[in-house]
């Protein structure tokens, strides 16, 4: 078998872990348990792109059990728990494609390799395979029935795609269903990057500045989070709507170029590029922490700061000191790559519960109904979503009210009035 991962010794370990999240992903186990009785992907070659974690694992199993012929590789070159990796290479028998810290030449060629099989579905979190076969694999095109997205950055990246008409088959949004962003870019990312700056730094979060560039859906749970830490929290914003939002939900706003002098910590979750640039380096606190948890590594101009720079050391894994000349220093965490998957590991598995639920029947469904889409970005069908969420209340024993006929007439009415 074709595979590429660190060290499969490490494979026990990531069977544990495997193991471990999957206790927490109910919504998952119901599909696994209906998925190995039914089949419903039997024989159905797909490329996944995703984040190479335990949780990830379990939606691999998830794939296999349905019958699919899977190949994984990761969709950032630091997001790559090696042990889970070793896991799937062994004990499932997955071809795998991905290393903990691989430069940028083995990320592209891992994810080449990964498309070696003829894939039917793409599965992606960034958009980095449909690039490629849009790109560099242009035979495959004719093969493929269509692909899910995991990430707003990547439904951005296909959107335009599609708007320019350059998108050759049917992508599903997974990043849009509501019980998908919701959930894993507000809960998760809200607690996986405090708890990947913590594991980095051990800084404590109680009375510090902690400031925060974009008040979107991940935003809005790293503010949460942080300020249930006990840190004061500054939001930098562009949109005046979102700006009013963090306004009245209690937090400091202002532009980044005054919080770049007040901030003990930044954390950028944009999904835009040199966001936090010279001019804001220039204005920060000797010992600030710069961090980014969106999605690509633009985020924070790093050649900037590095300009700035007389040198630059290692402090801590994932911890590099940046000394300005004039002597200031300024700590950048995790390479400016999502920090919640670098010094962390990622979202915790009860809410990728929900996201995964959510690909593997966007899978499903565009193995039945591929064919008949448009080369467009479709969003998750509102059934989908709104089953996950049912499975979900159900698994944590939660229930919930039901509408009587007379009030579904009345909500759909529009002749009762005073
Ligand atoms: N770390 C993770 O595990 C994880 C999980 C989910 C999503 N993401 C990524 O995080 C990023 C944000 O996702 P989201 O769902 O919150 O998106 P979103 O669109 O809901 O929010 C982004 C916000 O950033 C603001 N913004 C854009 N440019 C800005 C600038 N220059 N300064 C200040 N604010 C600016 C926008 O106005 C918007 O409100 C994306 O790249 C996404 O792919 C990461």
């Amino acid at each position: 078998m074709d595979y590429d991962v660190k060290n499969l010794a490490l494979a026990p370990q990531g069977r544990l872990k495997i193991e471990w999240a999957g206790r927490f992903m109910p919504v998952l186990a119901s599909l696994k348990k209906k998925f190995a009785s039914q089949k419903p992907l039997r024989g159905v070659r797909i490329s996944a792109c995703l984040h190479v974690t335990s949780e990830t694992g379990n939606l691999m199993e998830a794939l296999q059990l349905a019958g699919a012929e899977v190949r994984l590789t990761a969709s950032n070159p630091l997001s790559t728990q090696d042990d889970v990796a070793a896991a799937l290479v062994k004990y499932y028998r997955l071809p795998v494609f991905a290393i903990k810290g691989e430069d940028h030449k083995t990320y592209y060629r891992h994810l080449s390799s990964s498309l070696d099989h003829g894939p039917q579905i793409t599965m992606d979190d960034g958009a980095d395979l449909v690039s490629t076969v849009h790109s560099k694999r242009r035979p495959l095109l004719k093969g493929i029935i269509g692909g899910t997205e995991e990430t707003t950055t990547g439904v951005i990246r296909l959107r335009s795609m599609a708007a320019k008409k350059v998108l050759f088959y049917p992508i599903i949004a997974v990043n849009d269903a509501d019980t998908k962003h919701f959930f894993d870019n507000r809960y998760g990312t809200g607690q996986s990057t405090i708890d990947g700056i913590l594991r980095a730094t051990n800084i404590l979060y109680a009375g510090l500045h902690l400031v925060i560039a974009g008040y979107g859906w991940c935003g809005r749970g790293v503010a949460m989070r942080a300020r249930g830490a006990g840190a004061k929290v500054i939001i930098c914003e562009v949109d005046p709507v979102r700006a009013l939002e963090a306004v009245m939900d209690g937090f400091e706003v202002m532009p980044l170029e005054e919080a770049a002098a007040l901030g003990d910590v930044f954390v950028t979750v944009t999904g835009d590029k040199n966001v936090i640039t010279r001019r804001h380096f220039i204005k920060m606190r000797d010992g600030a922490i710069v961090a980014n948890s969106g999605h690509f590594n633009v985020e924070i101009d790093i050649p900037a700061l590095a300009a700035l720079s007389r040198k630059k050391r290692k402090m801590r894994d994932y911890v590099e000191e940046y000394q300005l000349r004039g002597g200031k220093k300024i700590y950048l965490l995790g390479e400016g790559r999502l920090i919640n998957l670098a010094a962390a590991e990622g979202h915790p598995a009860m809410v990728m519960d929900m996201s995964f639920a959510n690909q593997a029947m966007s899978v499903l469904y565009l193995s039945r109904k591929g064919a008949a889409l448009t080369k467009d970005v479709h969003p998750v069908p509102k059934e989908i979503d709104v089953e996950i969420a049912r499975l979900k209340l159900k698994s944590m024993g939660i229930r919930i009210d039901t509408l009587t006929d007379e009030q579904k007439a009345y909500l759909a009415a529009w002749d009762e009035g005073t």
